[in-house]
């Protein structure tokens, strides 16, 4: 496996697997990896032919500067994880490699950016596309792959590449969970045990809500699920929201027709956490 944090580098080894590959695959990233990113790895190695992951802590979608103080930076075990697990190239750029100077772009994402996470981490979808065009742009890659759990920043992304014509298919990969239900996340580093056990509370009231949805109304099913959330030991919720897949409308009744997402935002402690789950109609 191949590390490289210069832009030139990086596009020197592409250009040289462009030769021999019909198909790069890119998994983008911030470090700090768990089984969930190596799904991705293993995604992009099933449906491409050489595989690029970057690890880069991007500070401009970090809407609190103690948030990407905290944020964990873990690069000696990511890059043998990434090894084991047959990725090709790493790209690990510095800040100055990524923005040589300001990005002043402004993106407008419309009502994509208005809502849950946007909504509460003004700046940070900016920030996102802001990184992701770059890497998009240095990478040059067929398909990228991203997680699931990041519902709403899978949207985003979807947008940009639509705006800026980029032409990359990108791919969504499921949620990857501990045993407990817990949502794999890098943040899951800063709790503590106790704190993991509370947290797993997240995916058992979602379970709940898209098991028993059916038997009540949309609000009252807001109500129950925000109730349970509420008597939760070691949890503050920051918002539960049920929502149209595509559109990211908040819904006020049940559909007919349009694929049915439960996102939440929780504290536990000072960690944020997000997760998120689709009903079946
Ligand atoms: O999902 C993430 O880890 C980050 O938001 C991403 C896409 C790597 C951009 O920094």
């Amino acid at each position: 496996m191949l590390v490289v944090t210069a832009i030139a580098d990086l596009q020197s080894v592409i250009k040289n697997a462009r030769l021999t590959h019909q198909k790069i695959g890119f998994v983008p990233t911030m470090g700090a990896l768990h089984q969930g990113h190596l799904s991705l790895i293993k995604q992009a190695k099933a449906q491409t032919s050489f595989v690029v992951a970057s690890i880069f802590v991007n500070p401009t979608q970090f809407n609190e500067a103690e948030d990407f103080k905290l944020y964990p930076r873990t690069l000696d075990v990511d890059l043998k994880m990434l090894d084991e697990s047959g990725c090709d190239l790493v790209f690990t750029p510095t800040v100055e490699d990524i923005y040589p100077s300001k990005d002043l772009r402004k993106f407008d994402f419309g009502l994509l950016e208005q809502v849950m996470e946007g909504l509460h981490r003004p700046g940070h979808f900016n920030g996102v596309a802001q990184v992701v065009s770059k890497l998009f742009d240095a990478v040059q890659a067929d398909v990228a792959f991203f997680g699931q759990k990041d519902f709403q920043q899978f949207a985003i992304i979807k947008a940009m590449v639509k705006q800026l014509n980029i032409p990359i298919h990108l791919v969504a990969c499921p949620i990857v969970r501990e045993p407990s239900g817990l949502a794999m996340s890098s943040r899951n580093q800063r709790l503590s045990k106790l704190q993991k056990e509370q947290a797993s509370a997240i995916y058992k009231h979602l379970t709940w809500a898209k098991t028993n949805f059916k038997q009540y109304s949309l609000s009252e099913l807001k109500n129950e699920v925000e109730k349970c959330f509420f008597s939760s030991e070691g949890l503050e919720l920051e918002y539960f929201e049920i929502v149209d897949e595509n559109t990211l409308i908040e819904l006020n009744s049940w559909p007919v027709d349009v694929k049915i997402v439960a996102c939440v935002a929780v504290f536990c402690g000072k960690v944020r956490l997000i997760d998120n789950i689709v009903f079946n109609l």
